[in-house]
């Protein structure tokens, strides 16, 4: 086995070798008349064990000098007696550790006596030996239900520490797929379908981020749905009563006699039997009563400012229930008539009426209000 050539010509001048690709230990001799630097060639990072060995130290000895690279002490030591000197790994290399230079380590060893610098290089050269991390263990989001398809749900993000390119570069997915949302490649969750909070209101998958080795790691990503469609009623509760001109119950706007001496003129007094057919077809197929007088405002459930979907009313209970069925409300407007005469006398306290607002297109987003009467 022969000495490689530049090593020979390194024995007597100064000499750059680039690109060529030794294995380690390089058997060097230091010059401490006029320096010479040595460039090692590249070992994968990973490495441990002797990068040079100088058979022969000169007189007065070497000494390392890592001016060039703090972060080396980490990794490499000097060993030197009057004969010989070694500089091996502390700990493996790693290409990472060197990110600022590329993965160049470059150190001197420095004639003592006439201080001298013999210059090293030696490239680490970066392994895919890094999954990527996601910066966040878990992500959670609150969402609308009305958000538009494409909407960026949530960020995630992931970092693969590995320095070159080809090795941190990540793929993001949805594991298992989603027909809901998917991840883009700069680890975007992006909605793929419209909500429906009646449908799920909470999701929960997990998120991937692989690099292109097969390289990976999770993490967990919450979304919860907000139930953005639910109608609101603006008051509750709301107190009820019936105007006074209208307390002789029940009512109904029909020809009239005209009568020149009452104010209540318009309101029919249905205990003439005379008009207790018309009554009961009123009650049959209008149900039409008087209206009962709601405050701080007409009865009103919202949706939110984004839906137009139709809203329905009704009463889901009266309390005391015996006047079940003296009440009615228009599912349209939300109007509350009392269609069954009520015996003042006998109302002790107070009735409550339950009103319920849901959507036409979901009985299951209601909400309710109490209107005390
Ligand atoms: C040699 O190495 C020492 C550190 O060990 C450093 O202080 C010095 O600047 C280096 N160079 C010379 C020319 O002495
Ligand atoms: C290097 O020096 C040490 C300490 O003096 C000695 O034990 C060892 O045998 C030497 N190695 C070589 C290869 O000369
Ligand atoms: C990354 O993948 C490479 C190639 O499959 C493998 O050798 C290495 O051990 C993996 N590293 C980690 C940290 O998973
Ligand atoms: C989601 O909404 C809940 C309840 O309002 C709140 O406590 C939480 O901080 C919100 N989360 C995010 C990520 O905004
Ligand atoms: C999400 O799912 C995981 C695994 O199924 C479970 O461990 C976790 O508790 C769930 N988190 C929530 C907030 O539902
Ligand atoms: C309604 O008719 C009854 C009996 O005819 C009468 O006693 C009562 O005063 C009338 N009420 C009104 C408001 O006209
Ligand atoms: C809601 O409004 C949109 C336009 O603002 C309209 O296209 C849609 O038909 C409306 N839906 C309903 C149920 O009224
Ligand atoms: C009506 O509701 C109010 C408030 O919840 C309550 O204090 C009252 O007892 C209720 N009255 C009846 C008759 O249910
Ligand atoms: C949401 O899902 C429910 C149940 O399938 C359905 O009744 C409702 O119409 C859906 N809402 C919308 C806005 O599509």
């Amino acid at each position: 086995m022969g000495t490689s050539p530049c090593v020979l010509i390194a024995l007597f001048s100064a000499c750059w070798i680039t690109n060529v690709i030794h294995s380690l230990p390089l058997t060097t001799t230091p010059d401490c008349s006029t320096g010479l630097t040595v460039h090692l060639g590249e070992i994968d990072e990973g490495y441990t064990g002797d990068i040079e060995i100088i058979p022969s130290v000169p007189d007065g000895g070497l000494e390392l000098n890592l001016e060039l690279c703090p972060q080396c002490s980490e990794f490499l030591e000097f060993i030197s007696s009057f004969t010989n000197a070694t500089l091996r790994t502390k700990k493996p290399l790693d290409t990472e550790a060197f990110r600022e230079t590329a993965g160049v380590v470059s150190y001197q060893i420095n004639c003592t006596s006439s201080r001298v610098e013999n210059g090293r290089t030696l490239i680490v050269r970066d392994l895919n030996d890094n999954a990527p991390v996601f910066e966040k263990e878990e992500y959670r989001a609150n969402v609308s239900e009305t958000s538009p398809v494409g909407e960026i749900v949530v960020q995630v993000k992931a970092v693969d520490a590995d320095f070159s390119p080809a090795h941190n570069h990540i793929t993001y997915s949805i594991q298992p797929p989603s027909q809901t949302f998917e991840a883009s490649g700069s680890g975007q969750i992006l909605l793929k379908e419209r909500l429906n909070y009646t449908i799920a209101s909470q999701y929960n998958f997990t998120a991937k981020a692989q690099d292109d080795a097969g390289n990976f790691s999770q993490t967990q990503v919450i979304i919860n749905i907000i139930d953005q469609l639910r109608p609101e009623f603006e008051y509750n509760p709301y107190e009820a009563s019936v105007p006074e001109n209208q307390v002789s119950l029940p009512s109904i706007a029909l020809p009239l006699p005209q009568s020149t001496n009452s104010v209540t003129s318009d309101v029919l007094n249905y205990t003439s039997l005379f008009w207790l057919p018309l009554y009961i077809l009123d009650l049959l197929f209008y149900q039409v009563g008087p209206v009962l007088e709601v405050l701080p405002a007409p009865i009103q459930a919202n949706p939110s400012e984004e839906s137009n979907y139709t809203i329905i009313y009704s009463i889901s209970e009266v309390s005391p229930s015996d006047y079940q069925n003296n009440f009615n409300v228009d599912q349209v407007t939300g109007v509350i008539r009392v269609v069954t005469e009520l015996d003042f006398e006998e109302i002790k306290d107070n009735i409550n009426i339950s009103v319920k607002a849901s959507l036409e297109i979901d009985s299951t987003r209601t909400a309710n209000t109490l209107v005390m009467y």
